[in-house]
């Protein structure tokens, strides 16, 4: 049975974007917005998919999300809990007495989190609990507002501190580049620090992208973070499929990140989802005939990500791709094929494509096309640098004016100077640094990892069947 996994969602953005995560959850396992099974009305549907991983589940058939939701105003967490009554586990839902929010600032953020570590812990122990063979943590969060980044920043360091054994990912949303606040860019450049200390995994996302692609997804000319929130959420659904449709491969964290993190530095990720249909948005396209090789294909088109990119040819290091439907091998074996001479590889890299084969929920509403893929790729590639760069650029251009510091000196962090950002940003440039050594040919003789070490080093493993044989 695969292992439990606990979300943790903070501020605004973390909880709007939980919520639409939840609410695909609920749909795609038969579930009602109150936590009742649909399934147990129809005693001839015998659950072919494995919610235990997502929910807990009590004698009365009833699921609750392994969930935790934080934050330092109350809107957005009541927004999820009117959406969702009697769903979730109300121990498990911290709002802030004063309910100011941390006013954009990373500075207070933290320090409320530091205060009430202890509190949040407990929590998390207790829902640890609930657990028999407890995996790891997503904490979905924005890196840019007060409380998802600075709040958000003092969990993961206190959670690798307590837990550092166990998985920890992140769904993190960087802000557009027309900043709304000037200080996104301390922000971001301070949480960039947890990140890429504490998490093993982050999937990253930003706001320009998702705007973009909310454009031509959804017909309405309205986008708003409903929309965007849903993109997100499909890929988060997708990356898990494997999880909660269980199969013989990529059936935990570790073992979908390992196929695309070859060195602890470099573990920022980006995806590309299509088509959005709407088995994972409201209002999208409509279902027409396709093949896994179109889809596959068409998950490198630039157009096609959740996050900016600024470079037609991206040096990868790893992909995974998770493709929903009962997929020809042939077409996936024609498509990593082409795709292979399409790419450019890092020298040092297998080059080889991850490709795992999903089910599609028996709960969505049936659809007449029999040939019909939904696909989500996850890379890993140096493009990732042109986000933290363009990030370490508006920080630069902030800091070394000594701008807007007013909001973080009275902040625990920065009792004895500014030290804590020049760190900060030090940890970002090694990053992409990193990053931008692994596009060498001779990356590995330093990290001196072998590529056999990597899990899932098979060129391509898929279960094109569905019968569970290779
Ligand atoms: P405070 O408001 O300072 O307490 O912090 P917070 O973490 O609650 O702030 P928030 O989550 O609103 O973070 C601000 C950043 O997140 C900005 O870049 C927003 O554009 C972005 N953002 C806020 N809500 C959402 C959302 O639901 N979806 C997406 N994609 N971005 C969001």
């Amino acid at each position: 049975m695969a292992g439990e996994i606990i979300t943790i969602q903070v501020g605004q953005c973390g909880n709007q974007v939980g919520k639409q995560f939840w609410s695909q959850l609920c749909r795609e396992h038969g579930i009602e917005f109150d936590g009742q099974s649909k399934v147990k009305d129809d005693p001839s549907m015998t659950r072919t998919d494995d919610p235990n991983p997502f929910f807990k589940q009590n004698d009365r058939n009833r699921y609750t999300p392994r969930a935790i939701m934080l934050d330092l105003e109350p809107s957005a967490v009541q927004d999820v809990q009117s959406n969702f009554p009697d769903f979730f586990d109300n121990r498990n839902v911290w709002i802030s007495p004063e309910e100011l929010g941390a006013g954009n600032s990373w500075s207070k953020g933290y320090d409320h989190g530091y205060a009430r570590q202890e509190d949040f812990l407990n929590m998390i122990d207790k829902e640890i609990d609930a657990t028999e063979n407890f995996e790891g943590f997503q904490l979905i969060h924005s890196v840019a507002g007060g409380t998802g980044s600075g709040l958000g920043s003092s969990l993961l360091e206190a959670i690798s501190d307590r837990y550092h054994k166990k998985f920890l990912t992140s769904y993190s949303v960087f802000p557009s580049d027309e900043s709304e606040v000037v200080i996104q860019p301390y922000n971001t450049v301070l949480t960039m620090k947890r990140l890429a200390e504490n998490s093993d995994a982050s999937i990253v996302f930003d706001n320009n992208a998702l705007l973009n692609l909310t454009t031509r997804v959804f017909r309405d000319p309205y986008t708003s973070y409903l929309h965007t929130n849903q993109l997100i959420s499909a890929a988060m659904s997708s990356i898990t499929n494997s999880i909660r449709f269980p199969n013989y491969m990529y059936n935990s964290l570790p073992s979908i990140f390992s196929a695309l993190v070859p060195a602890p530095e470099l573990h920022f990720l980006t995806s590309s989802f299509t088509p959005f249909t709407s088995d994972y948005v409201t209002g999208g396209k409509e279902f027409k005939s396709n093949t896994a090789y179109d889809v596959l294909l068409d998950l490198f088109d630039t157009t096609n990500f959740l996050v900016t990119r600024n470079t037609d040819n991206p040096i990868y290091f790893n992909i995974y791709c998770s493709l929903i439907g009962q997929a020809e091998q042939n077409d996936i074996l024609r498509a990593i094929s082409k795709a292979q001479q399409r790419l450019t590889f890092a020298p040092w890299s297998s080059s080889s494509l991850h490709v795992n084969v999903g089910r599609r929920s028996p709960y969505l509403p049936p659809h007449a096309r029999h040939t019909y893929y939904n696909g989500l790729m996850l890379s890993n590639t140096s493009a990732i640098t042109s986000l933290l760069g363009g990030t370490c650029k508006t920080f630069d251009k902030i800091f070394s004016k000594g701008a807007f510091l007013n909001t973080f000196k009275d902040g625990r962090m920065f009792q004895n100077g500014w030290d804590e950002f020049t760190e900060s940003r030090e940890v970002v440039q090694n990053v992409i640094e990193e990053y931008l050594a692994a596009e060498q040919e001779t990356y590995l003789d330093d990290v001196l990892i072998e590529d056999e070490n990597m899990v899932g080093h098979q060129d391509m493993q898929l279960d094109a069947e569905g019968d569970d044989i290779i």
